[in-house]
């Protein structure tokens, strides 16, 4: 069965992108079909995954009308394993529609507190888009950009507290993923080997479960 992952929370800048191509990376070395869809306005992950051949294998579809997400993910999922939705950093009507039709919603934060009251109203909406549906539809946040600082941990406590699901991977801040993206390259060959990208493998790994159970669910 077509796993469908989405990146997604109204603030801007957490690293949505940055993970869909990190994790995108790490699936397609473990020989899986993948598919993007790009439901952001400003085609981020459009263009990167555009600049170079490493993705080639990767469909990419950008997708800006609201009403198309449903029936285009639909389709990818016909073909490929995983499809992963990278979404704008702000609410929209096309935020609902990827989270509807997801099997599970992924929510990078950073350790600071506008992240965590997005990450809270993010919930709420999958909660309700679950409701809606009446599917079940997995909720995960992920430390993005981790330092190891004392806010931070202050902050990985509060997303237990909040029954937030925070997973226990959390990916660290590196120069490498803004390197990737800017040549557009993938975050595998500029951190193979190394710590962060230690890290992609366990997000991807407990990613891995959350869909295996929202599956059997
Ligand atoms: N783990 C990381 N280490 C270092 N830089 C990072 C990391 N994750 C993201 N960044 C950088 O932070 C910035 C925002 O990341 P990204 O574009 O992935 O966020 P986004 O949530 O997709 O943003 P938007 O809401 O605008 O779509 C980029 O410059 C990116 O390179
Ligand atoms: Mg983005």
């Amino acid at each position: 069965m077509t796993r469908v992952l989405a990146l997604a929370t109204s603030k801007g800048g957490t690293g949505k992108t940055t993970i869909a191509v990190a994790l995108l990376d790490w699936w397609r070395r473990a020989g899986q079909a993948l598919a993007v869809l790009d439901t952001d306005p400003n085609q981020s992950i459009t263009r990167w995954l555009g600049k170079s051949s490493v993705f080639a294998d990767v469909t990419v579809r950008p997708c800006t009308q609201e009403h198309e997400i449903v029936p285009m993910v639909r389709d990818l999922a016909a073909s490929v394993d995983t499809v992963i939705i990278d979404t704008a950093g702000f609410s929209n009507q096309a935020m609902i529609f990827a989270v509807g039709v997801s099997d599970l919603v992924l929510t990078p934060v950073l350790s600071d507190e506008a992240s965590l009251y997005e990450a809270v109203r993010m919930h709420q909406v999958v909660k309700s888009a679950a409701d809606l549906t009446g599917r079940t539809i997995a909720f995960r946040t992920l430390v993005n950009r981790s330092r190891r600082t004392l806010v931070e941990r202050h902050m990985a406590k509060q997303l237990e507290a909040l029954g937030l699901n925070p997973l226990k991977a959390r990916v660290s801040d590196r120069a490498a993923f803004q390197e990737a993206s800017y040549h557009g390259l993938s975050p595998a060959g500029l951190m193979m080997g190394g710590k962060a990208w230690d890290d992609v493998r366990r997000v991807a790994r407990e990613l891995d479960k959350v869909l295996l159970d929202a599956h059997r669910n």
